[in-house]
């Protein structure tokens, strides 16, 4: 799958980073094992999503949901088996306390024109205020990588990233390829 393959890379690498993160675990440290994907506070490099200033409660509840296996991911439940609950309530208490930053990306205006369409329709109800509008369980989308946004999307319109919220997959089930790419631009263009 074109997701594996593009997150595989840094795998490696990285689980050095935990192992070695584990030896004295303090909020800095156990942050730095997210740093070779997320970057040093969270504000990721594209494909990688950007997790500063997420909520507290969703980037707990997200790193349960990996670990457990009830969110499906490439990679990110063998990065949550590493931790336990005290140490994921302190990695989510740092994320949630660095500051979102939208990146500049190159987007096409007619698909973000289109997303954009289709955002008011399906999915303004929830994802309020062009996707900034964040809560415990909902994610900020506005400013998000675009190739996250749509790898994401076609997890949910494949079915295969369907719990803890079945209605995501519902949301984008009548949508097909191109609809999909337009909405990741739509809120990849957002800041
Ligand atoms: C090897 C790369 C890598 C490392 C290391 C990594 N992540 Fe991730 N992260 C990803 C990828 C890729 C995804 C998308 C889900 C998936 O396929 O695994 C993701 C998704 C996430 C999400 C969900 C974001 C959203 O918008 O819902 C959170 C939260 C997260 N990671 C937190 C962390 C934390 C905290 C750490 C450090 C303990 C960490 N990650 C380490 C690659 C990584
Ligand atoms: C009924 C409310 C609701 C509607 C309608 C809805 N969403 Fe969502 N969306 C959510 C929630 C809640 C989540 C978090 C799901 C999770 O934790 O897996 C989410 C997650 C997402 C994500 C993943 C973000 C990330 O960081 O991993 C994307 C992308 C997304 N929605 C896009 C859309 C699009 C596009 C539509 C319209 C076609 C839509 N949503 C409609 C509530 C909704």
């Amino acid at each position: 799958m074109k997701s594996s393959l593009l997150w595989s890379i840094p795998l490696v690498l990285v689980l050095f980073q935990i192992h070695t993160a584990h030896a004295q675990p303090s909020h800095r440290m156990l942050a730095d094992a997210c740093a070779g994907c997320h970057g040093p506070r969270g504000q990721s490099a594209s494909p990688m999503p950007i997790i500063a200033g997420l909520p507290e409660a969703y980037l707990e509840q997200t790193m349960r949901d990996y670990k457990t296996g009830k969110r499906p991911s490439t990679i990110m439940g063998r990065v949550a088996r590493g931790y336990d609950d005290a140490e994921i309530d302190a990695l989510a208490a740092f994320f949630a306390s660095e500051v979102w930053i939208s990146p500049p990306q190159e987007l096409d205006p007619k698909q973000v024109k289109a997303g954009k369409r289709i955002h008011r329709d399906g999915c303004s109800s929830c994802h309020k205020d062009n996707g900034r509008f964040q809560n415990d369980t909902t994610p900020r989308l506005a400013g998000q990588w675009k190739d996250y946004l749509q790898i994401v999307l076609e997890e949910y319109w494949l079915w295969e990233r369907r719990m803890p919220h079945l209605f995501m997959s519902i949301a984008v089930s009548e949508f097909d390829e191109e609809d999909l790419e337009a909405l990741a631009s739509f809120y990849a263009s957002q800041r």
